[in-house]
């Protein structure tokens, strides 16, 4: 996503308006005028982000506001975006700089991992860290990856090497020390153990999509020898590994050298303030209501958060309005259903269709708040919480076919068959409350 964005990185200011780009789009506007095309749904913005010359009337200026202020298929790309998360920060930051730790940061999809790697990397070059985020893929290599990143640490910071001043002229960087082909964990510890004056963050996002495991031991190495030696260099990886040991298989004895951290659902308070964002760069308000209904549909989940906030918002400018309401709230899950339907199987949906037509909407409805608010993990041993969600399990759960278990068999812990599922019964559960309130309440419990 951080390539995409970069690629179509935007210029909205209004001072840069040029007409002359327009041309394109008046080139298209005589047919667009035509009669035999009227009958067609039109853009309702332009695709220069430009607000002034704009052909669209004063709604379109705010839908362009409002997709920018919600942005939930995009990462929140600056800190001043960021609702909440001072927590995690903290004890982000607080690893790194006291504890000197490298860091696995899991969670859900979409529970914001790559929002707060945003942020971090903007706290760690206000701090003058190097900072180097990169986005892992199912093609992911040790050696590239790593190569690419020393290519973008000056000369300047080894220790032992004095750069002339045409060397830094030239912008030389580590990689000029380097030999050419494969790189193996022992070389590139043994270059970055010659940093000096400096301290590096890598960031490697995405892990989880990385299937090879050569790829995973090389880290692992990597991290080992790193923290062997107290080198200026740490990592920090992001995932969605459900626990760590997926991550730190290879090498048991990097656990110590490792901090776990799990990204947990947002409290209300972070998502009230995710929409008081979203209000400001906007624009738009909502009121008590809609704010109170997407902070309890959105269980949690800054994606829901966003992506009902930004339909919501756009149902009130469908219908004139500047202020959301609560018809508002109930098309945008309308329209988040139909977008989540999509994701997932068709043999859950129907069952999940049967299942709520047997009446087991209260099971499913606590098996889906649990796993939202709790990384995706049923536990149906220990607390209060655990014994609901065992009968759940036992009632709708397991006679479905939507759990399976996790681990050994005594631990109790399952998990939705499918990644998309929580959030899917969450928002029929949603819808159910917005068209039968009465019913909903009854059955779910408040
Ligand atoms: N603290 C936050 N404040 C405001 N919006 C947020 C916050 N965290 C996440 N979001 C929004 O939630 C959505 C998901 O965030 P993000 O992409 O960071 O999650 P992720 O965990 O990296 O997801 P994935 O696992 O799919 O990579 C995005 O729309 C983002 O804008
Ligand atoms: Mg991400």
């Amino acid at each position: 996503m951080g390539w995409l964005s970069k690629f179509f990185s935007r210029k909205d200011e209004d001072e840069d308006f040029d007409p002359s780009n327009l041309s394109l789009i008046e080139g298209g506007g005589s047919r667009v005028e035509d009669d035999r095309t009227s009958h067609f749904p039109r853009f309702h913005g332009s695709a220069t982000d430009q607000l002034r010359g704009f052909r669209g009337g004063p709604e379109d200026r705010v839908r362009l506001k409002l997709r920018d202020a919600f942005t939930p298929a995009q990462p929140v790309a600056d800190i001043r975006h960021l609702a909440g998360r001072t927590t995690v920060l903290r004890s982000l930051i607080r690893s790194l700089e006291d504890q000197r730790l490298h860091v696995v940061l899991y969670g859900e999809r979409g529970i914001g991992k790559t929002s707060l790697l945003r942020a971090l990397t903007e706290l760690g070059q206000e701090a003058q860290y190097l900072v180097r985020y990169t986005s892992c893929g199912e093609e992911s290599d040790f050696s590239t990856l790593f190569r690419s990143v020393i290519e973008t640490i000056p000369l300047l910071y080894h220790a032992d090497h004095d750069p002339t001043a045409t060397e830094i002229e030239e912008g030389k960087a580590l990689d000029s020390l380097l030999p050419a082909g494969t790189l193996s964990a022992n070389q590139i510890s043994d270059l970055f153990a010659r940093l000096s004056g400096t301290r590096v963050l890598i960031i490697l996002d995405e892990f989880d999509r990385s299937p090879h495991s050569g790829f995973r031991r090389s880290i692992a190495e990597l991290i080992k020898n790193m923290s062997d030696r107290s080198i200026r260099v740490q990592l920090v990886i992001a995932g969605v590994a459900s626990n760590l040991a997926e991550l730190v298989e290879h090498i048991p004895s990097i656990r110590r050298n490792i901090f776990g951290l799990r990204v947990p659902a947002m409290e209300a308070d972070e998502i009230r303030q995710l929409i008081e964002i979203g209000e400001n760069a906007s624009g738009m308000t909502f009121d008590a209501k809609a704010v109170q209904l997407i902070t309890s549909f959105s269980c949690g989940s800054p994606y829901l958060a966003s992506l009902l906030g930004q339909h919501a918002g756009m149902s009130a400018i469908d219908r004139g309005a500047r202020e959301t309401g609560t018809p508002d709230v109930a098309e945008a899950v309308r329209i988040a259903l139909e977008e989540i339907e999509q994701r997932v199987s068709e043999r859950s949906v129907e069952t999940i269709r049967r299942a709520f037509a047997e009446g087991h909407d209260f099971a499913l409805a606590t098996l889906a708040r649990i796993a939202m608010t709790h990384g995706g993990r049923l536990d149906t041993k220990g607390d209060e919480q655990a014994a609901a969600c065992e009968r759940a399990v036992l009632d709708a759960g397991l006679p479905y076919d939507l759990v399976v278990p996790v681990g050994k068999p005594e631990d109790g812990r399952y998990e939705f068959r499918e990644e998309g599922l929580p959030t899917y019964l969450w928002m029929l559960i949603a819808r159910e409350q917005l068209d039968d309130p009465l019913r909903a309440v009854a059955r779910i419990g408040g």
